[in-house]
């Protein structure tokens, strides 16, 4: 029998636990045909940690994600935390966890399925064969450089401080250069290097590790020209490579160009093949409890987890299949659907997929 693997469920707020339960109904089912096998462990995380236990990440949750072999997150937030000071934000425990778990890359694809371009606001021949990977760096850069405010001599400033030091920005771009080595290797290092000292260091960074990889085809493009490419020829992009900030905005904007959050699925990794998955979407209280989340983000987070944590890769291609046969067939959970009338739910969604397997 295969090795057991330890699996820290941090399901979360709003639609988290209902996706993440589909979820793991995919890990038993490759349990099933695979003989993989997992033992899972939750632990409360975010706005419903902060009620139960007074901070979005108690001790022991983060004792239970160290002792895993990956953590299987959902997603965190909601109004009711939203006016909360900062140690009691759920969006405070996302921050801090990347950071004691030493997860400093996020890798998030962007796959156009064919059969949902009609989903896209985008004409399907700027969409045709977008299949492509934001690899964005998670611990450094401006949302965690010191930030206060002061009186100034206009009034009252704000100060938020960008800081990247050398070593963080190689470790990513190795990352991200050894990404794109089992994809088709070309990588666009994104940066804004003709205004920001910070870019300047990463294009240097970037330059300097390259020649290490002399297969991979690099381009440096600037953010502003990135956003716009992105929509104009997201095709010709396989992996792109950014810090923090332009990252977020990025893989969001590369999100939108597969129809719907619901479909995307995300990896945050550090040294070794520890990681933590969990879809790119939030808790999305507008249709939290009502059975309608779309659960492919999560089960495609499953597959991620397979590829890039346990080398599992025939148990993630018989997802990732089942995922395109069922969508395929014409099932739709609301956020992917034509006709809304004909939606199914969460549940129907993912016992659908489980069939396909
Ligand atoms: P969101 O991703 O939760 O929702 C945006 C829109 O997409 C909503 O209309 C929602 O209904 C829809 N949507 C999202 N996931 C869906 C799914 N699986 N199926 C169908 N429709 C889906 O982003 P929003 O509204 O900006 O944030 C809501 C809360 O989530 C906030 O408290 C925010 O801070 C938090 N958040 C948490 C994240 C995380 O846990 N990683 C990431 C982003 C936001
Ligand atoms: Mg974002």
């Amino acid at each position: 029998m295969t090795e057991v693997k330890k699996i820290a469920v941090i399901a979360g707020d709003g639609i988290g636990p209902e996706v993440v339960n589909e979820a793991i109904k995919v890990m038993k089912k490759t349990e099933e045909l695979f003989g993989l096998r997992f033992e899972f462990e939750e632990g409360l995380f975010g706005g419903i940690a902060i009620d139960e236990k007074g901070t979005p990440l108690p001790a022991d949750t983060l004792d239970m994600c160290k002792r895993a072999d990956a953590v299987l997150l959902g997603a965190v937030g909601g109004p009711k935390w939203d006016n909360n000071s900062k140690e009691l934000r759920p969006e405070t425990g996302l921050l801090g966890i990347r950071k004691e778990l030493g997860l400093f890359s996020n890798i998030r694809p962007a796959v156009v399925f064919d059969c949902l371009m009609e989903a896209s606001t985008l004409k399907p021949e700027v969409l045709e064969g977008t299949d492509l990977i934001v690899v964005r760096e998670l611990t450094g850069g401006i949302y965690f450089g010191e930030k206060f405010r002061r009186q100034g001599e206009a009034g009252e400033e704000a100060v938020d401080t960008c800081v990247y030091n050398v070593t963080e920005v190689e470790r990513i771009v190795r990352q991200a250069f050894e990404v794109a080595m089992t994809r088709s290797k070309r990588l666009a290092s994104v940066d804004k290097a003709n205004v920001l000292e910070t870019s300047r260091l990463w294009r240097e960074t970037v330059n300097r590790i390259a020649p290490e990889y002399p297969e991979v085809e690099l381009e440096h493009v600037l953010v502003d020209n990135c956003a716009m490419q992105l929509l104009r020829r997201p095709s010709s992009f396989d992996v792109i490579v950014t810090e923090n900030m332009f990252g977020d905005i990025l893989s969001d904007e590369a999100a939108m160009l597969t129809g719907s959050i619901g479909m995307l699925s995300s990896a945050s990794l550090g040294e070794g093949s520890y990681g933590l998955y969990e879809p790119v979407h939030g808790s999305a209280p507008d249709i939290a409890g009502k059975g309608i989340a779309n659960p492919i983000a999560t089960i495609l987070s499953v597959a991620l987890m397979y590829r890039l944590t346990f080398g599992y890769h025939e148990a993630a291609d018989r997802i990732e299949q089942a995922v395109k046969q069922v969508l395929d067939a014409g099932h739709r959970t609301g956020d992917i659907a034509v006709d809304p009338s004909k939606a199914i739910g969460t549940t129907e969604m993912g016992d659908l997929i489980i069939a396909a397997m």
